[in-house]
């Protein structure tokens, strides 16, 4: 991807109303920000695809995008009171996700731009989660843990980019527990009352069962943990018990890293974003961690926790006040973009910012 820097520093002027698209795996949402105000969300407009049965069928999810795109675009500008004319920028998720849902967003995305003469800027759907979780949560420099049905990972600015100190070698922690929800019968829908189906069958159980640990150095691999705890539902062991051994096992993972992140890099937060994060259980394990070692846990507001066009939005208008913009022609989609392949310019000044004020 071709990037262009068309400021310099302090060259910028008054800024701006961004536009952003998200469409990188269930959810075609249009945020519209305006980063001078307060209350700097103009608009939220989303339709989420929730198949009837199974997992996400990418093509059915991209063609529910594309059947659903000009009414979600229509209600966001209605709600921002704005016309396309009046923003000064297009912002676009273009990875990672799932290709052909990418390419929904993508396309509209590069057709406003090229057709109004806007400027299009490129966004990392995972650097958009933690910057939307940054914004609101008023974290300064937390230890960044992303969990949801596609993502699983542990990430801290250092050195100008968010460095993954952890992440899976298989399958997300949403797609474990909603596989092993989905294969026993308890799902979907996978959450109930906004607790998860596995989270609310552990509560019953009494006994954890003996399954693998899924650490593995510094990352996680969940896909042996599913195999083994289905095994164990086949035998005829108690759901309940399988289900509290599970999330026992996953939960515990992805805390150690965390705190092996948090003692490593020396921050003094911890900040949760993802669908999974919505978990009380988790939550309350990550509590005690962050007690035990002096650290102040942040928890992104469930709206903003999941997809969302607004997080594009924003941390499109971060990037664009860095000068960051695509040429149209190279707006392609990056089906495996790294969070830490991104540059994040317009954190290193507001980082510096703050180790002075530290
Ligand atoms: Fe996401």
């Amino acid at each position: 991807m071709r990037l262009y820097r068309v400021y310099k520093e302090g060259q910028l002027k008054a800024l701006v109303k961004v536009l952003g698209i998200e469409s990188t795996a269930h959810t075609f949402g249009v945020g519209v920000v305006d980063i001078e105000k307060d209350n700097f969300i103009l608009a939220d407009a989303r339709a989420q695809y929730s198949p009837a049965v199974g997992g996400i069928h990418p093509r059915e999810a991209a063609r529910f995008m594309a059947e659903n795109a000009p009414k979600v675009l229509r209600s966001a500008l209605e709600e921002a009171k704005l016309k396309i004319r009046e923003l000064d920028a297009i912002a676009v998720a273009l990875g990672p996700g799932l290709g052909p849902c990418l390419r929904v967003g993508a396309t509209v995305a590069r057709t406003l731009a090229a057709y109004y003469e806007k400027p299009l800027v490129p966004v990392n759907h995972a650097v958009a989660h933690v910057e939307i979780g940054i914004k609101l949560t008023g974290a300064k420099d937390p230890v960044v843990v992303y969990l949801s049905g596609g993502n699983t990972l542990v990430a801290a600015f250092v050195e100008g980019r968010y460095r993954v100190f952890g992440e899976t070698l298989d399958i997300a922690l949403g797609n474990l527990l909603d596989v092993f929800a989905r294969e026993v019968g308890l799902g979907p829908p996978y959450v109930v009352k906004g607790v998860h189906v596995v989270d609310a069958c552990a509560e019953k159980g009494e006994e954890v069962l003996d399954l693998p640990y899924v650490v593995r150095g510094q990352d996680v691999a969940f896909s042996g943990l599913l195999t083994a705890a289905l095994r164990l539902f086949k035998k005829g062991k108690k759901l309940e018990d399988i289900c509290l051994t599970l999330r026992e096992m996953a939960y515990n993972a992805v805390v150690e890293v965390a705190a092996r992140c948090l003692v490593h890099t020396g921050k003094r937060e911890v900040m949760l974003v993802g669908g999974v994060t919505a978990s009380p259980y988790l939550r309350e394990k990550f509590e005690k961690m962050c007690k035990l070692y002096d650290a102040e846990l942040r928890v992104v507001p469930p709206r903003y926790a999941v997809d969302n066009g607004v997080m594009i939005a924003w941390t499109g208008a971060l990037a664009y006040s860095k000068g960051i913009v695509v040429p149209v022609e190279d707006a392609v989609i990056r089906q495996r973009w790294r969070i830490d392949e991104v540059d994040i310019p317009w954190r290193n000044q507001l980082y510096r910012r703050f180790l002075r004020q530290k």
